[in-house]
């Protein structure tokens, strides 16, 4: 606009030329300020046509902005009116369904749907604006079909808030599933390197916890070898009917006697360290998880009522033991290993409380947002915060040996990671001790 020929604003040249009477000097005075205004309606005129320009370039540049988006964007695009006729579509669309841009628009959405069908129902849904994924496919360019996409729908609303049409967002669902096989594929190689990495944790703490009680074995069969020689002699003495001045002194210089003295404690020890090591492969028997089936529905509030029992089961005082089911806990997984993780949390309270008066120890269970969830709480000493995660560890342990191996919070821990759950441990507020919770996806 502004480069064609530039007008000019009127002056009084103009009109001296003008034929006519002559002007008096009133009319001259009228004349100018009609001129006046002439210049001042003139430049305001300019100076709206350079906005105009420049409001129209923004616009052709925001223009140019959202275009460059839409054609950007992987995911197609279509955009409708009220009537669902085709306002906008971007190039994901029109690579997609082979189809022209100036084919589509104006065209109601109905009319590029392959399937009738489809077509019925995707126009109740679009009219119900309910932005849940929906499979379709679109008719094609050379009269074929396309992929099948997943859409979504929103309502468009206009500046005034009033619904305006809706704007349909998908993306083909083979390249949704390849997407979906690739991160499946990853999270399974992070679960597998997991699983290894904490096998290793688990041999080298074997390794570990085996070696202490093997290494006092050893010493002390060393030490009991060398007793039964010196032993060995002096009965041998004595079966040869040796006076009883040599036995003596046999006696004082093979010191029999701090021998005979030091035989209790080695056999003793002999026998724990036996003890550890029975304890520590029982233990590890547990990790055996011999059922491997197919996940099984089943009531957790059911498992829970026996693991209470059984973990109760054997110990002369326990403590009290407070179940509270709230109705059946519906989940899936294998109900052996869920058994073992809660006789595990039941027996580690149990032994919290042991020995103190008013011991207790409550289990409760309820389904939460589609969770099911069971806390073992006890009034016991509880756990210091720095060992509430320490706990998880293998064969952290604060029992005497025959008690426990520090197996069974671990064990536990991977079974509920297992089952898609949590294991947490925490202070219970109402008993005052220790307080477990198991969260596992509800079914
Ligand atoms: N309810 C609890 N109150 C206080 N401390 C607890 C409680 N439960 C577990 N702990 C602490 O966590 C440690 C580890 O528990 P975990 O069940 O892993 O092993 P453990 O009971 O010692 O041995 P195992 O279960 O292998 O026989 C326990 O030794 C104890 O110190
Ligand atoms: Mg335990």
């Amino acid at each position: 606009m502004a480069s064609q020929a530039e007008p000019r604003p009127p002056s009084a040249h103009d009109f001296a030329g003008v034929p006519g009477p002559e002007l008096s000097a009133a009319q001259e005075i009228a004349w100018i300020e009609v001129i006046r205004k002439m210049e001042e309606v003139y430049s305001d005129l300019i100076q709206y046509e350079v906005e105009l320009e420049e409001k129209n370039s923004a616009l052709e540049e925001a223009q140019r902005f959202i275009n460059s988006v839409l054609s950007a964007v992987s995911d197609i695009l279509v955009v409708c009116d009220q009537q669902g006729r085709i306002q906008q579509v971007n190039l994901a669309f029109l690579t997609l369904t082979d189809l022209a841009e100036a084919d589509l628009l104006g065209r109601p959405l109905a009319e590029v749907l392959a399937a009738d069908i489809e077509t019925l129902e995707l126009c109740h849904w679009v009219e119900a604006g309910r932005g849940h994924d929906r499979e379709v496919r679109f008719r094609s360019g050379g009269g074929g079909v396309s992929e099948m996409v997943a859409l979504n729908c929103a309502t468009r609303f206009d500046h005034h808030g009033l619904p305006a049409g809706i704007v349909l967002t998908g993306r083909p669902v083979g390249e949704l599933r390849r997407a979906y096989e690739a991160l499946k594929q990853a999270q399974q190689q992070l679960v597998q390197q997991e699983k290894m990495a904490s096998l290793g944790r688990l041999i080298a703490g074997v390794a570990h916890e085996l070696n202490n009680p093997i290494s006092f074995i050893y010493g002390n069969t060393h030490a009991l070898t060398k007793y039964r020689d010196r032993l060995s002699v002096y009965l041998e003495a004595i079966h040869r009917g040796v006076p009883e001045a040599e036995r003596e002194s046999l006696r004082r210089s093979l010191r029999i006697d701090a021998l005979m003295d030091d035989l209790p404690a080695l056999v003793g020890g002999t026998m724990e360290g036996a003890q550890r090591v029975a304890d520590i492969v029982k233990s590890l028997k547990r990790l055996s998880f011999s059922e491997t089936g197919a996940p099984e529905p089943f009531d957790l509030a059911e498992v829970v009522d026996k693991a209470v029992q059984w973990a109760a089961r054997g110990r002369r005082a326990g403590p009290e033991a407070v179940l509270d089911m709230a109705g059946p806990l519906a989940v899936r997984g294998q109900p052996g290993q869920l058994h073992q993780v809660m006789v595990n949390l039941v027996e580690n309270a149990c032994d919290a409380v042991a020995g103190r008066s008013g011991a207790r120890v409550v289990v409760s269970g309820r389904v939460s947002d589609g969770r099911v969830v069971v806390t073992v709480e006890d009034n016991g000493s509880g756990i210091a915060p720095e060992h509430l995660m320490t706990v998880f560890d293998p064969f952290f342990t604060t029992k005497p040996v025959g008690k426990g191996t520090g197996l069974g919070l671990w064990i536990s821990y991977g079974i509920v990671r297992d089952h898609g759950g949590e294991l947490e441990a925490g202070r219970s507020e109402a008993l005052g001790g220790a307080k477990f919770t198991v969260t596992l996806p509800g079914v």
